[in-house]
């Protein structure tokens, strides 16, 4: 395969004006799919009357969010803002999931600032009308930290409940082998240990996840440009848990749009917003791939390989900033 990065997007306003003319959004376009329903709208998450627009009468039955929070410096003020923003979507979500659903949302907290905005975010959410559920790590394979500290390897993940939720355990994965011993009983007057007791060979792996790759650039999934993709398997595992087929799930941030390719891959319906038509046209083009070639990604090329190779423009700037060839 052609090797064609693409630098992050949310970095370079300049790059992602470049690429605005392939591009089938602007602000306020929803794309609705003939095919399979879904839709993806260019807009603002917060704003419930296009929100409204997206529904229409229509209900989802799960939300999984994966909200920006790299823009805070962490200062107290920041978090703050960060949360007074969350609410917002959080009410919006509230009122367009029906009585029984569930909600997802990643968030990250910084070990070096009082573990925001997890901390605060979880304290808000006690405020709403949903209801706690699980807590829910997903462990990454690679991690950062020094010596000095336990390596920082976990993302975290928050489920929560409106009304009582279906349910499906078999998501859940269990082909953890059982490998602790030293739990003994007296069976019949014989000493056992533990995994001559059990029945089965496996733990059952709970919110704690440990087999899912975080996305880079090796992987088949991979879309240059996004700069915070969610591995496919994880997204998928939530949504063969908490929805059947052709339910609606909702997504505020759809960005690489991994939660359109898991809903396109379990016949779900997904309704995805983001505010940037540069990750709308990345989502939808992403489907395009998926339903023309398989593929849920361009591993080490970029959607926009083909225009870019085609525009001086974009060829010179990619060049002289980069020092990327195309
Ligand atoms: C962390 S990324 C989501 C990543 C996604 N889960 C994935 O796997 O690709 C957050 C996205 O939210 C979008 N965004 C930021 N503010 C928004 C808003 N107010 N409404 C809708 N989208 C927004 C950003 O453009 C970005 O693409």
């Amino acid at each position: 395969m052609l090797k064609h990065p693409l630098p992050r997007l949310d970095k370079d306003d300049e790059l992602k004006n470049l690429l605005l003319p392939y591009c089938r959004f602007s602000v306020g376009t929803i794309w609705i799919d003939k095919l399979s329903g879904h839709k993806i709208a260019c807009g603002d998450a917060t704003n419930i009357n296009f929100v409204q627009s997206l529904f229409e009468n229509k209900k989802a039955s799960l939300a999984i969010h994966d909200p920006p929070y790299n823009f805070i410096a962490f200062k107290k003020s920041e978090v703050q803002q960060f949360i007074e923003w969350s609410k917002k979507w959080i009410e919006i979500t509230y009122e367009y999931l029906k009585a029984n659903s569930s909600l997802y949302i990643w968030l990250g907290a910084d070990q070096k600032n009082n573990f925001q905005p997890l901390s605060s975010f979880i304290e808000m959410m006690s405020s709403t009308k949903f209801k706690s559920r699980s807590f829910i790590t997903m462990r990454n394979q690679r991690g950062f930290g020094t010596q000095k500290n336990w390596m920082a390897i976990r993302q975290e993940l928050l489920f929560y409940k409106k009304g009582n939720p279906y349910f499906n355990v078999e998501a859940e994965y269990t082909d953890i082998p059982k490998v602790l011993k030293g739990y003994y009983k007296s069976v019949s007057g014989k000493l056992t240990e533990n995994l001559e007791r059990s029945k089965s060979e496996n733990i059952r792996a709970g919110n704690v996840w440990i087999d899912i790759q975080q996305v880079f650039y090796r992987m088949g999934e991979n879309v240059n440009g996004c700069y915070a993709q969610k591995p496919l398997k994880a997204i998928e595992r939530i949504i063969q848990a908490s929805s059947k087929k052709n339910d609606i799930v909702f997504d505020c941030f759809a960005h690489s749009g991994t939660t359109l390719i898991a809903s396109e891959k379990l016949k779900r319906k997904c309704f995805t917003i983001d505010i940037e038509p540069v990750f709308c046209e990345i989502s939808l083009r992403r489907l395009e791939k998926f339903r023309y070639e398989g593929k849920t990604g361009w591993q080490n090329s970029n959607p926009f390989a083909n225009e870019i190779q085609n525009d001086k423009k974009l060829k010179t700037y990619l060049n002289k900033k980069y020092k990327l060839e195309y």
